[in-house]
């Protein structure tokens, strides 16, 4: 396959910001590629031989099932590993673990709290370290999700996507995405839970080149005014359950619903990255409606690591 190219191999794969709009391309082309041809029967064994370790310090369902079996299709072979077990949950440092897993393994996919583990990890690890979801990004999401736009819409440049909710992981993400596609990203979010306004300001030097707009905004209602592409997330993300009673008040008309979508373009779709908290930050109507294409999203998960994979490893 033409596009498995050779200028990605060994690369890490930590933040959509970390890689070229052309690069972002290539990923994008090369799940739809692969997507295609695992619909059309056509097995791809780029991997073969090849094995990745999968570090869970948070729960995941989407994330492990896509890299474990994106793996297996591809030819290799996916090693779950969870902190319950391995000794980084007592307390051996991500620095010594990782020079012991480059050692044996072809790449390494992670899902923690902190971000600066992943960079951690990458430092001391020879071979690429995949970002499968840290408390500041959650780069493979937005991969699978610009997929999934591009299905629906035809295109990504020039799009409105309009993020609703908690200025979080996804939502940091999705502008580094949006950056790199020429796709205007609108975060409406209650005053307190902005995005960051570091990773704004990153997200914006790398719109310069392909003019997506992006801004932050309180009334949701105006967000949504034009919108191709409503995407929502839980407002409160893992790790901060104990905030999530708290927050409700606050979120409460951010909750995407019949009335909100009424207010976007008619032919407007849902995403949500799943899991959804029904009955909060989105409706059963909405989500089951038919302008959501959540499941298309979640499905995408498998080819966009699939092409991440193909293309680092
Ligand atoms: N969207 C997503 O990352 O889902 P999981 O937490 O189930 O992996
Ligand atoms: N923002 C959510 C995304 C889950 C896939 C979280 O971090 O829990």
């Amino acid at each position: 396959m033409q596009a498995i190219s050779k200028a990605l191999k060994g690369r890490d794969f930590i933040s959509i910001h970390d890689y070229t709009a052309e690069e972002i391309k290539l990923v994008l082309e090369t799940g739809a590629q692969l997507k295609k041809e695992n619909k059309d029967g056509i097995a791809h064994h780029h991997l073969q031989g090849k094995t990745l370790g999968m570090i869970f310090q948070k729960s995941s369902t989407r994330t492990r099932v896509a890299f474990e079996v994106g793996m297996y299709q591809l030819g290799g072979h996916a090693l779950f590993l969870s902190p319950r077990d391995i000794q980084l949950g007592r307390g051996e440092s991500i620095k010594d673990t990782a020079q012991v897993l480059a050692r044996m393994l072809d790449g390494i996919m992670i899902r923690t709290f902190e971000h600066e583990e992943v960079l951690e990890l990458a430092k001391w690890a020879d071979i690429p370290i995949i970002n499968g979801l840290t408390d500041l990004l959650h780069p493979t999401q937005i991969i699978g999700d610009m997929m999934t736009i591009k299905e629906h819409k035809g295109t990504l440049k020039g799009l409105k996507c309009v993020f609703i909710g908690d200025g979080n992981n996804v939502a940091h993400s999705l502008l580094f995405g949006g950056a790199k596609v020429g796709m205007d990203i609108i975060i409406a979010c209650p005053p307190g839970f902005e995005p960051s306004a570091e990773i704004l300001t990153l997200a914006r030097q790398d719109a310069q080149q392909t003019g997506a707009k992006l801004s932050v905004m309180t009334d949701p209602q105006e967000a949504v005014r034009d919108a191709d592409i409503i995407y929502t997330d839980v407002w409160a993300s893992m790790g901060q359950e104990d905030e999530a009673e708290e927050k409700e008040a606050q979120f409460l008309r951010y909750q995407v619903n019949q009335q909100l979508m009424s207010l976007a373009k008619k032919d407007a779709i849902v995403l949500h990255c799943l899991p959804a908290k029904r009955g909060k930050e989105i409706t059963d109507e909405v989500m089951d409606g038919p302008q959501s294409v959540v499941f298309d999203e979640a499905e995408n998960r498998l080819h966009a690591h699939k092409a991440i994979m193909a293309l680092v490893m």
